[in-house]
């Protein structure tokens, strides 16, 4: 835990007790999308709550209807399931993958991440998160993420789905090659398991397209999504390809998932997402970032790599105290994994902004090496 009260936000900036202002590159671990209290978010959560908050899926209600329709628009999956958090939109694509194939066999990847349910625990590689849980859920593989061979060895004919994200992100902000993951969806086809894209923290424009599938021409059977989708307001969504069978009224449920007021904040953020083309800014304003940090003449900087506005940079060294020197010059950044500054700014984060951050990174990586004396929890 950061020694930081945050008790307010507007677009790419928050503000802490005291009044001080930061730039926002956490962003709520990807969440904030269109940054924090857009207005037009804000104005779509008040009328829902004076209008509706709560109704179960038993009955038609016209938000969550405009909803389901406007996530076919711009997935391209027709049918959804709505919870409320992204381990539960994974913990449902696997369930929805083993009745519909009626294997039990999840392949998924080293350094993948997917959320800290039993299911999505399972998929999950990291030891520290998993160990303290065994036994987890049986039938889980691990494989090397873009590795075709590895892959092709582990897919079986008791093979249900395959579980990747195209960008890793907890993982280190790794994105997987198009020819690899083309490759997975063919496997997937030729052995009849199903192709689970975990589109958790790539989603809603994050990587500079709506999708970061579509970066590849890559088609999900099952797409998980969460996060950024309802502007903050919690909410997960699972997405459904026609390959995915044997779905009855019933399978599965959520009492909260698809609650009016989170879909009006959703079709308030998507709405948003498309007005603003926010995929299209990110993929600009991410390019430009990693323009500028390629050119950083920093010797504790190891690669910089990324999608969009979801940037890595790698250092050859731990990265938890260069984060508390960022908190200094005013910029929330976030590890991923021990050595990886990741950000993920608003995608309507401005340019003077990004610039600040740039002047920020560019003394505390030049300034370090910052000893460590804490654990990796940054
Ligand atoms: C790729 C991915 N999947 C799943 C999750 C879990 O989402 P949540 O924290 O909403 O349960 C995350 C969270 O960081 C994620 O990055």
């Amino acid at each position: 835990m950061r020694d930081l009260a945050l008790v307010r936000g507007e677009g790419a900036r928050v503000w802490d007790d005291r009044g001080q202002s930061y730039i926002d590159c956490v962003g709520g671990h990807g969440v904030s999308i269109v940054g924090h209290c857009h207005p037009q978010v804000t104005d779509a959560i008040c009328q829902q709550a004076a209008q509706m908050v709560t109704c179960p899926s038993i009955f038609y209600n016209d938000k969550r209807a405009a909803l389901l329709a406007r996530l076919a628009e711009v997935t391209g999956l027709e049918r959804a399931f709505l919870c409320n958090s992204g381990a539960e939109a994974v913990e449902g694509a696997l369930k929805f993958a083993r009745l519909s194939t009626g294997r039990t066999g999840i392949v998924a990847t080293m350094r993948g991440f997917h959320g800290r349910t039993m299911g999505a625990l399972s998929a999950t590689w990291e030891k520290r998160y998993r160990e303290p849980f065994m036994p987890l859920v049986p039938g889980f593989a691990h494989v090397p993420y873009d590795n075709l061979e590895r892959m092709e060895r582990a897919i079986t004919d008791e093979t249900a789905a395959v579980l990747l994200e195209v960008v890793q992100g907890e993982g280190g902000v790794r994105p997987g090659g198009g020819d690899y993951l083309r490759s997975v969806r063919q496997l997937c086809d030729e052995r009849g398991a199903l192709l689970i894209v975990d589109e958790v923290q790539t989603g809603f424009g994050r990587t500079g397209r709506w999708f970061a599938f579509q970066h590849h021409d890559l088609r999900p059977d099952i797409l998980c999504l969460a996060k950024g989708i309802a502007g903050g307001v919690p909410m997960g969504a699972i997405m459904l390809g026609p390959q995915v069978q044997g779905l009855r009224s019933g399978v599965h449920g959520s009492t909260f998932g698809g609650n009016p007021l989170a879909c009006a904040a959703a079709l308030a953020t998507i709405d948003v997402i498309e007005s603003q083309d926010l995929p299209a800014q990110a993929a600009e304003k991410g390019a430009y970032v990693l323009d500028q940090l390629s050119a950083l003449d920093a010797t504790v900087v190891r690669e910089v790599r990324g999608m969009g506005l979801m940037i890595g940079i790698e250092l050859r060294t731990r990265v938890r105290p260069y984060l508390q020197a960022l908190i200094g010059e005013r910029v929330l950044a976030l590890p991923a994994g021990p050595t990886v500054l990741r950000l993920l700014p608003p995608l309507t984060i401005d340019y003077a902004d990004l610039d600040l951050v740039l002047d920020a990174l560019s003394r505390v990586l030049v300034v370090g090496p910052f000893s460590d004396t804490g654990d990796d929890d940054a």
